[in-house]
Order: C-alpha cells, then sequence, then structure tokens
C-alpha cells in the first residue's frame, strides 16, 4: 500500500462553537380582558406554559385568563440584566405605548406557512448554518451552501413537504420539512421530520404551526410514522416533541462528537396512522386544493 491512509472528519474542538447569545426576553401577554401583563424569561416557551398552566406563572395571569393570555410582544435582550432594565422601563410606559409597541411587533412578525421552492435556498442555508455554528441542534460541522439547499429542497419535494414561514416583506422566520426515513421498500411509510426556527422567533407558537401543518400533510399523504432524531443536551427540542404528542421511542447513547464533547440522540415517534390493515402506497404529491386547505388553518 502507498499513498495517504483515509481518515473520517477530524473531530471538532469545544472552541469551534460560536458563543450563542444568552437567551433573555421581555414579553407582554395579551389577557382576554385586554389588559397586558409584562415579564422577562430566559425561556419564552417555559414561561408562556407557567402562565398558562398557571403552575409556576404569575397571580396576575392566573386569575386573568390563564390558559387564554396570548404573547403579544417578545423582545430579545442581550443578557438577564438587560433584560430586567427593559422589563422595569416597558412596566412604567403608558398604556398607549405598550399598545403601539405590541402592534409593531405583532406586524413585523406576522408570518405566513407556505411550500418552499428551490429559491428559497439561500435563506434557509442561513438559518440552518447558525446552528451549524452555535450548537449541537445539527450534528452537522461544516457550513451548508445556497446551492446545497436549493437542491435539498428540490429532492425533499419530490416525496414529502418543505415548508418555510416568512413575513409579508420575505424574511425567513423558520422551516419544517420530512424525508423518508430509510431506503428499503418496507419502510416507505416512515418519515424523519426535521425543524428550526430562527433565534430569535423560538418560544412564540411558530414552530407548533410549521410541525401541525407538516404533520397534518404527511398524514393526508398516507405516512404513517414521522420521526424526530433530538440530541440528548437539546431541552427545548425535547418539550417541543412531547408537547406536540410526540412519544419517546429510544435513545442512542454517545452517538455523535461536536464541539468537543459526545452525545446522545433521543428518537421521537409521532404515529400519523394507527390501523393495522396494509397501507395505502404514499401519495408523493397532493392536490393544490389540498395544500391550500392545511395551510389556510395554519395561516389563519
Ligand atoms: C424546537 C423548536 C422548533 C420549537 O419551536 P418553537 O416555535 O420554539 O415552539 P412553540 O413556541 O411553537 O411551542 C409549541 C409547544 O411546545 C412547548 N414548548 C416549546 N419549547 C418549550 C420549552 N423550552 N419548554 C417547555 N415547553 C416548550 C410550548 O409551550 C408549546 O406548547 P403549547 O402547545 O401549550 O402552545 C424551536 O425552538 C427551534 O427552532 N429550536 C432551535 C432548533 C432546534 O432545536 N430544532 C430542532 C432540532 S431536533
Amino acid at each position: 500500500m502507498s499513498g495517504e491512509l483515509l481518515r473520517g472528519p477530524a473531530p471538532s474542538p469545544a472552541d469551534a462553537c460560536l458563543p450563542a447569545p444568552e437567551s433573555a426576553w421581555v414579553y407582554l401577554l395579551r389577557c382576554p380582558d385586554g389588559s397586558l401583563y409584562g415579564g422577562w424569561t430566559n425561556d419564552l416557551a417555559r414561561r408562556l406554559q407557567a402562565h398558562r398552566t398557571g403552575k409556576g406563572g404569575a397571580k396576575y395571569t392566573k386569575s386573568h385568563g390563564g390558559p387564554a393570555v396570548r404573547l403579544a410582544y417578545a423582545e430579545r435582550c442581550a443578557d438577564k440584566s438587560a433584560a430586567l432594565k427593559r422589563e422595569a422601563a416597558i412596566k412604567k410606559l403608558p398604556k398607549a405605548d405598550k399598545e403601539a409597541l405590541a402592534a409593531k411587533w405583532a406586524a413585523e412578525n406576522r408570518s405566513s406557512i407556505r411550500m418552499a421552492t428551490p429559491a428559497d435556498g439561500a435563506a434557509v442555508a442561513e438559518l440552518y448554518n447558525w446552528y451549524v455554528l452555535h450548537g449541537t441542534q445539527t450534528f452537522q460541522y461544516q457550513l451548508s451552501t445556497a446551492e446545497e439547499y436549493a437542491a435539498n429542497i428540490a429532492g425533499v419535494l419530490q416525496k414529502a413537504p418543505f415548508l418555510v414561514a416568512t413575513t409579508p416583506d420575505g424574511r425567513l422566520l423558520g422551516f419544517a420539512c420530512a424525508h423518508p426515513w430509510h431506503s428499503r421498500e418496507a419502510y416507505a411509510w416512515n418519515v424523519e421530520a426535521t425543524i428550526y426556527c430562527a433565534p430569535d422567533c423560538v418560544g412564540q407558537g411558530l414552530g407548533k404551526r410549521l410541525y401541525t401543518a407538516l404533520l397534518d400533510l404527511l398524514r393526508r399523504q398516507g405516512y404513517y410514522n414521522a420521526f424526530a432524531i433530538v440530541t440528548g443536551e437539546n431541552k427545548q427540542s425535547h418539550a417541543f416533541h412531547k408537547q406536540m404528542g410526540f412519544t419517546k421511542a429510544c435513545v442512542e447513547k454517545h452517538s455523535g462528537y461536536k464541539f468537543g464533547r459526545w452525545l446522545d440522540v433521543i428518537y421521537w415517534q409521532y404515529a400519523l396512522r394507527t390501523d393495522n390493515t396494509p397501507p395505502e402506497p404514499v401519495q408523493y404529491t397532493l392536490p393544490d386544493a389540498v395544500l391550500a386547505d392545511v395551510l389556510a388553518k395554519v395561516n389563519g
């Protein structure tokens, strides 16, 4: 044998991870009587759940609507101390100014969900690459290119949905897609689902809208199971998948190595159909009217 011996990728070291900004938010909640409640949190989704369930939420929201309170404003701050200062400043604002903040936020973050096209490749790659560089949500080391994602979108759409959520001015806030799980024919009714929201859009209900549409479309196509592979330390995604009705299927210990540490992955499974009769072949493309019906429900 001559020449260099072939090797796999070099393990990514801890210092390759770009520091993610601290998670610190100020928010306003709309209560059913029209009043606005302000607070701060380091986990918007968890805090919203606490307000809605009354477990660990504020007395005010518990007695002013509980499950019916809605997010009316969210602003990401540099750190806890900045969030506390901003919370105090917002609380002092006259009601009209709080209403103006909420109206501006709603206008800027209004998003609609549609099927992606290869032209979305650059925006999808940019959003995804943030997670490649900043975290272990994805096991990818190298950045994706716009061309790769354009090809990926075109490939996915041949058999499953690739959904994007965009603002009226075209900003991408999140995407969700699925692809067949394994190539052997007996697996033809299973998909792996993927979802990423922009870091400033997490915890605001977008993931739920994207997954609701994705799972509905997959069910109508005739798929039976959606699997999600979630990094052990990705608590946000575990909470999300559990809340969306997935059940924990199995754990792969020590399954990946990124940013200087070994990582487990957990498989979550969602049963789209449960009947025991022989399945119909999956319908890779759905009529436009079906797509419009599903999207109308999450864009309404
Ligand atoms: C995981 C992710 C897609 C979830 O989307 P999201 O928009 O943040 O979640 P939503 O606000 O729509 O939450 C949907 C439900 O999950 C619950 N949930 C979400 N995050 C949660 C958390 N951190 N703690 C508790 N509950 C949580 C919400 O309370 C909500 O419950 P509801 O049905 O009572 O409204 C999003 O946070 C994200 O993109 N994270 C980074 C990338 C990532 O991890 N992707 C997944 C890779 S496997």
